[in-house]
């Protein structure tokens, strides 16, 4: 990429249009060249002066303008990444289908660069057949078309259909553009046609209405997973124990407290999931009784041992029933000494495919934004990964786990 990466930001008729603002500012701010292609319809919401203003570009909507450019053919050519947010079912149809009655849907015809559709719409539209079958059409090309995320809609509506948030639909358009390039080539994404399944986060097993036993992992590692597959393709389910990280976009976010609940919840996702990756720390232990009121102190009486019982091991249990044949199974190991001896005995142990092992200690790792860590597999390689964001490592896992995923189902 020579100077800085020019993105397309298209933009159709929705009430979300408002949010694409937000989304052009950080695009800009962090050093792209963006040219914004609104839709006619989308003028109603957010109005052309806007656009030019806030990217420094003309911002037409009509293949007619500035003709003697022939805009349509070289906003498309020259882009890099073309993000479209908010995506209607109008836009999706048209897309789906090869239209070019204006100048987004030309431009969409013409980029060869990753595309990335952020749709927005009622949830009857979203599940209709007809937008459904034009997601899967726009999937199976190669576009990234990121899930609506659950919410308040337009109206008095919640549902699935709302536009993510501006700043984690940008952390997608990041990670599209940063894999593009000479080193990872123009790959299409990878996870597209997958769906995996992460848990992140750390258990906490109450002991009384107000104590429980927890652990320090923040989950910014399963978010990590969940936003590269997410821009890798894939549909995403995270399973997040008391994380209080934003909602990655595109996945389906499930919220759970103990070991139990995250148990059920992994292992009911994991039912058509081609990839489960337990990021989450899971407490082996839960107090064996729940105190229905809280402890009291006793004056002059020590206090009453807690007695503990063991919790399912997660990872062991899907890794000896795969719920799918070729699953593939990926557990986390945080050790303090004899680290990679450990995480050795520790995949045979739970039977997993890969093993990330990474040394932990107060300061290291937990609530930090790098991570450094050994993957090993079951096949005996061992792959390490320096020092660096925890999306590098993420990525390399996903790199590690693409390859071995059974073949797409028809
Ligand atoms: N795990 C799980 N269910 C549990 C405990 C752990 O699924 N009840 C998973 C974690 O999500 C992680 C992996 O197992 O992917 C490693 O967890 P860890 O607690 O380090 O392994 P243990 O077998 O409990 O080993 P240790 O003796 O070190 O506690």
């Amino acid at each position: 990429m020579v100077g800085k990466p020019k993105v397309v930001l298209g933009v159709s008729g929705g009430i979300a249009a408002y949010k694409a603002c937000e989304l052009l500012r950080r695009l800009t701010e962090s050093g792209h060249e963006v040219r914004v292609v609104p839709t006619a319809a989308s003028l109603n919401f957010v109005g052309e002066a806007t656009w030019a203003a806030l990217s420094g570009n003309p911002a037409g909507t009509e293949v007619w303008e500035s003709v003697h450019e022939v805009p349509h053919v070289r906003i498309g050519q020259g882009a890099d990444l073309v993000v479209v947010a908010p995506a209607t079912a109008d836009l999706l149809a048209k897309a789906a289908h090869g239209l070019a009655d204006d100048l987004l849907t030309n431009t969409l015809l013409t980029a060869r660069c990753p595309v990335v559709f952020a749709p927005a719409m009622h949830t009857e539209m979203w599940e209709h057949p007809a937008t459904q079958e034009n997601v899967a059409t726009l999937r199976r090309r190669g576009a990234v078309v990121i899930e609506p995320a659950v919410g308040r809609l337009t109206g008095k509506d919640t549902g699935k259909g709302r536009l993510p948030d501006p700043e984690e639909i940008f952390e997608v358009c990041r990670h599209v553009l940063g894999r593009r390039g000479p080193a990872s080539g123009a790959a299409g994404p990878d996870l597209a046609g997958r769906h995996v399944v992460i848990s992140a986060g750390g258990t906490r097993e109450p002991l009384d209405p107000v104590r429980f036993l927890g652990n320090r992992s923040s989950g910014k590692q399963g978010y990590a997973l969940a936003r590269t597959a997410v821009a890798r393709g894939a549909r995403v389910t995270l399973v997040a124990a008391n994380t209080a990280l934003a909602d990655p976009a595109g996945a389906d976010v499930v919220r759970v407290g103990t070991a139990l609940q995250l148990r059920e919840a992994v292992l009911k996702a994991a039912a058509d999931a081609d990839a489960v990756v337990m990021a989450a720390a899971v407490a082996d232990f839960r107090p064996a009784e729940y105190a229905g009121g809280k402890i009291k102190k006793k004056d002059g009486e020590d206090p009453a041992p807690v007695a503990l019982v063991r919790n399912p091991d997660v990872l062991a249990e899907i890794s000896a029933e795969r719920a799918r044949e070729g699953q593939v199974v990926v557990g986390f190991a945080a050790e303090t000494d004899d680290v990679l001896a450990n995480g050795r005995a520790k995949l045979l142990r739970k039977g997993c495919d890969l093993l990330v092992v990474n040394e932990v200690g107060v300061a290291k790792t937990f609530g930090s934004e790098e991570n450094e860590a050994v993957i090993l597999a079951s096949d005996g390689t061992e792959i390490p990964v320096p020092y660096g964001p925890k999306e590098a490592l993420a990525d390399v896992l996903w790199d590690r786990i693409a390859p071995r995923l059974a073949p797409r189902r028809a």
